[in-house]
């Protein structure tokens, strides 16, 4: 396995795979790593002859005042772990690398991007489209995967890939869990074991919520009020969000009469955690 810092090296490895034919896969990550990452490499190894696995905390994506500076990085861990999936190159570029002096063009997907993470962090979205055309445009992938736990950012990186019309097609992974139900997170480090305990209510009241509409339940703003009800009867949870909209458009609804999203964004001492579910 091969760990590129450059554009050049990166580019001259995957022209070369293609001048033999080779279907190019693009996984991009933040790093510290974790099985829901590397589940997304096992799907892209299974779809395609050539994955490249991108780790780069993208600064643009992180508003004032939240993790950039703490977000965890160990490389070393993560090469292991990657090559262990057979993945076939990491790219790993500084700062500079993606973001040189005198940079000035951003990507900004409009409505899609309004609500739920893109209310609660203004500027959130424009960093992650305007990084992932970038490493679109380095990697030139046939196949990029990406997980249903940011089943916001799926939805917008397919809207920013068909409206600029990029000859990439956009594969969505399920949400890995640990065995309780938490949804696998970087972040999931910042928790002690208390917060760790509490967090379980994310999951839980997703799946309180999804028995309910399988019972019969069609009212959205009964079944918004059952998950936030269960939620805040956690002491260590504070919520930020918690919201159902109709699903791929997030539309307002007040009835399911169709595919829903329900996405919520908690608090759990430093750790901001998202999980979701379609109803
Ligand atoms: P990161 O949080 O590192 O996640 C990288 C990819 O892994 C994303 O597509 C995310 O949805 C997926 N992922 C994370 N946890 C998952 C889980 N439990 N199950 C399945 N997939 C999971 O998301 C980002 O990085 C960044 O915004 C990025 C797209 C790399 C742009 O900077």
């Amino acid at each position: 396995m091969d760990i590129f810092h450059t554009i050049p090296a990166v580019r001259d490895f995957v022209r070369q795979a293609r001048a033999r034919g080779r279907v190019v896969g693009l996984v991009p990550t933040m790093g510290y790593l974790h099985e829901g990452h590397l589940e997304l490499m096992r799907q892209a190894k299974k779809q395609c002859d050539i994955v490249v696995t991108s780790i780069f905390v993208n600064p643009t994506q992180f508003g004032p005042g939240e993790d950039l500076a703490t977000y965890p990085r160990d490389l070393n861990r993560d090469a292991a772990m990657a090559r262990g999936v057979g993945v076939d190159a990491i790219f790993n570029p500084g700062v500079e690398e993606i973001y040189p002096p005198g940079y000035s063009t951003y990507i900004n997907v409009e409505r899609l991007t309004e609500k739920l993470c893109g209310a609660a962090r203004p500027g959130h979205f424009r960093g992650v489209a305007t990084v992932v055309a970038k490493l679109f445009n380095i990697v030139r992938p046939d196949y990029a995967f990406f997980g249903q736990k940011d089943a916001q950012q799926a939805l917008v990186i397919k809207r920013m890939t068909a409206d600029l019309h990029m000859d990439v097609e956009v594969v969505v992974v399920p949400t890995v869990r640990e065995q309780d139900g938490l949804a696998m997170s970087s972040r999931n480090i910042y928790l002690n074991p208390a917060q760790r305990q509490a967090a379980l209510v994310l999951s839980r009241s997703l799946n309180k919520a999804a028995a309910a509409v399988k019972a019969g339940q069609r009212d959205v703003s009964k079944i918004r009020q059952l998950v936030v009800d269960l939620i805040r009867a956690e002491p260590l949870a504070e919520i930020e969000y918690v919201e159902i909209y109709s699903y791929p458009d997030l539309e307002q609804t007040k009835v399911l009469d169709g595919a829903a999203l329900l996405a919520l964004a908690v608090k759990i001492g430093r750790a901001r955690l998202i999980d979701n579910i379609i109803l």
